[in-house]
């Protein structure tokens, strides 16, 4: 967690945003010139951020106009949120708005559901759950305004802070991030990592095979006979760990390279500390945001082994 201005997050968004979007969505941002400085984590708000954006993507398929909107917001009485009761003080609001095709009450009371989807196979149901538990833990709420044909409004409230904001977010990547064409098999059992690191690879150009364990990536490699250039994988997951299906891939594709993705406790608490990387590998740790994977990827793939 640490304090920071939401304006410099979204704008640092915009580029991928712009990507993730594509043509048909117009992207619109109005920023309070002055946002209260809001304590989190920058790579889960970013991701809050993206799977709101994803949503409304997907509610727009013929197109449209999508608006970001942040507010600074006084609150006197306890306010009723979908996501309960929000207790008086000063919030950041964050808005984010579609002209998509809306929702009716009985899909907009499950949408906080872990698994609730209505995009079948395409979506996980896990992008509204996971902003959800974000926002609690920082004792923030949300609502959301949709009517079917109307669009969609997603607001998210969070708590103002007194601290000034950090000078900048830690690992920003102002302007470009950089792209790539290899081909990645992603490795990740965690559903929503696993989709937030797909769309992320998928919008900078990479072509990605994915597999939700091990056993799966070994046998997706055997059977697919594509080139391979780079192994994008958890470490710790049940069956194979991510170590030892780089090792088994390294036999076949010996010019590989690997950026494993891994979380503190993960670290704390495994043998972690026995890794070694290979010259051209990299590790990142969970939550990132996307500069600091797309910028890992760039680095093992253009490194001299
Ligand atoms: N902006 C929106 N417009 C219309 N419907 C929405 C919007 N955002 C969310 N929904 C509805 O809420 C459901 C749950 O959203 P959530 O992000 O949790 O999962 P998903 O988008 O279906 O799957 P994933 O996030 O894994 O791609 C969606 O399937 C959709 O029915
Ligand atoms: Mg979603």
């Amino acid at each position: 967690m640490e304090p920071f201005s939401v304006n410099s997050l979204i704008a640092d968004m915009k580029k991928m945003l712009l990507r993730l979007l594509g043509e048909d969505v117009e992207l619109l941002t109005n920023l309070d010139a002055e946002p209260d400085v809001i304590e989190a984590d920058i790579g889960q708000l970013e991701q809050v951020v993206m799977n709101l954006c994803v949503n409304a993507r997907d509610a727009m398929p013929e197109g449209g106009t999508l608006i970001i909107d942040t507010q600074n917001i006084e609150i006197a009485r306890v306010r009723q949120l979908d996501t309960g009761d929000l207790i008086p003080g000063r919030y950041l609001v964050i808005a984010v708005s579609d002209t998509g095709f809306g929702m009716d009450a009985a899909t907009r009371a499950q949408i906080f559901d872990p698994f609730f989807t209505t995009k079948k196979e395409k979506g996980t149901g896990l992008g509204l759950a996971t902003i959800y538990g974000i926002v609690k833990q920082s004792e923030g709420g949300i609502d959301v305004q949709s009517a079917p044909g109307k669009g969609t409004k997603f607001m998210i409230f969070l708590p103002s802070s007194d601290k000034p904001a950090s000078a900048k977010p830690r690992d920003t990547q102002p302007g470009n991030l950089p792209s790539g064409s290899e081909v990645v098999l992603l490795v990740e059992d965690d559903a929503t990592v696993r989709n937030y690191v797909w769309r992320i690879l998928e919008s900078y150009g990479y072509h990605v095979l994915v597999a939700t364990n091990g056993v799966e990536a070994i046998r997706l490699a055997e059977r697919s006979r594509a080139q391979l250039d780079l192994l994008v994988t958890d470490i710790v997951m049940p069956l194979l760990d991510g170590t030892e299906v780089y090792k088994r891939l390294k036999r076949t594709y010996s010019g590989l390279r690997v950026v494993y993705m891994t979380g503190y406790v993960e670290i704390r608490d495994s043998k972690m500390n026995e890794l070694t990387l290979p010259k051209c590998g990299r590790l990142v740790t969970k939550p990132f945001r996307a500069a600091t994977l797309l910028q890992a990827i760039r680095d093992v793939v253009e490194c001299r082994e």
